[in-house]
């Protein structure tokens, strides 16, 4: 009896082993056939009362182990049983996974790179300042008279808690930091967002961002401007686009100059974009007023400066043709999503 035992256990082992059910009732028929109260391990243990005394204890084990393999074998269907109601068939390794959806860098993002990337090229390094500014670092430092349209409620959001406090209306504001902290060489720029009281459309914001670079040293020329807004316009823009200056005023800079791209859309030839001058503005620059490097307490006989300051939407708008500033805060994902493969 013990070595028909012996052999039976085997066969039924093979077939518990061999067993994968396709469905919940499969898995319930596996049950009741071993497990069940007229099962076959309820049998094969009855089966112990005809093997000899000196047999039982390693009938015994035998029949404890098969017993254990039923029992984990069904654990493991009903496990599977949970996952999945439809199906116990193993698990398919070979089907490809679901797809995990990547965000992608806003294109303001990717100009901002962009931008500081070419000016380190140069020697720039990055400065930052708090968007929420006093009048002196915005405005006074700034040499804009006490009466400038520009510190106006219409222009600028003050703080209602506390007037002397503003959002700063450009990042010039940072540069007034950088000059308060550092002395002469200073070669920065200055990324950040920027609020202005304006009505939201298509064309306008009530905020924006901007890039202003600052470079002040002994003998920087309005040549050295030059070369070097340049230079960012062929890294940014590609190789050949032209370059122009129109005199301009800021209260900072003496002279100052705004600054034209040739039209990227129509080169030139005239285009909606350009309203048919074939030209673009994309920036204000100049060199820094002797007064505003008095302010702090930089000899003005010894060190001339330049300074610059750029939007970026605009810079945005240009080089991938969006044309409507609200786009960027929209969030909308079928905007964001073009920009995937911009790096
Ligand atoms: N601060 C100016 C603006 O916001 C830009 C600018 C910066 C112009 C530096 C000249 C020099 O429009």
């Amino acid at each position: 009896p013990m070595e028909q035992l012996a052999a039976q256990i085997e066969n039924y082992k093979k077939e518990v082993l061999a067993f994968t059910p396709q469905n919940a009732e499969e898995v319930e028929q596996f049950r009741i056939k071993y497990l069940g109260s007229k099962g076959l391990v309820k049998n094969l243990m009855a089966e112990m009362k005809n093997v000899p005394a000196e047999q039982k204890r390693e009938a015994g084990q035998l029949l404890n182990e098969f017993k254990t393999l039923v029992e984990n074998h069904f654990e493991s269907f009903s496990s599977l049983q949970q996952n999945n109601h439809h199906s116990t068939q193993q698990i398919d390794i070979t089907l490809p996974g679901n797809d995990i959806a990547i965000g992608s860098l806003h294109p303001l993002s990717i100009v901002r790179n962009k931008i500081i990337q070419i000016f380190q090229r140069l020697g720039f390094a990055v400065a930052e300042g708090p968007e929420i500014e006093d009048d002196w670092h915005n405005f006074g430092a700034m040499n804009l008279p006490e009466d400038h349209p520009a510190r106006d409620m219409q222009d600028t959001f003050y703080i209602n808690q506390n007037p002397a406090w503003l959002l700063r209306t450009h990042t010039s504001s940072v540069q007034a930091r950088v000059m308060e902290q550092q002395k002469p060489p200073i070669r920065v720029i200055c990324p950040g967002r920027v609020y202005r009281n304006e009505t939201i459309s298509a064309r306008a914001h009530c905020f924006f961002h901007q890039v202003e670079g600052l470079y002040v040293d002994e003998n920087v020329s309005f040549a050295d401007l030059k070369q070097t807004l340049y230079f960012f316009v062929q890294e940014m823009f590609g190789h050949g686009t032209k370059i122009r200056f129109r005199p301009s005023y800021f209260p900072f800079t003496e002279p100052s100059a705004e600054m034209d791209i040739s039209c990227l859309i129509c080169g030139g030839k005239g285009c909606n974009v350009c309203k048919h001058t074939g030209w673009v503005e994309i920036l204000g620059s100049g060199m820094v007023h002797p007064k505003v490097l008095e302010n702090f307490n930089i000899d003005s006989n010894k060190y001339t400066g330049f300074a610059f300051g750029m939007g970026m939407e605009r810079i945005c708008q240009l080089k991938y043709r969006v044309n409507d500033l609200r786009l960027y805060s929209q969030n909308d994902v079928r905007f964001l999503q073009q920009f995937t493969a911009a790096l």
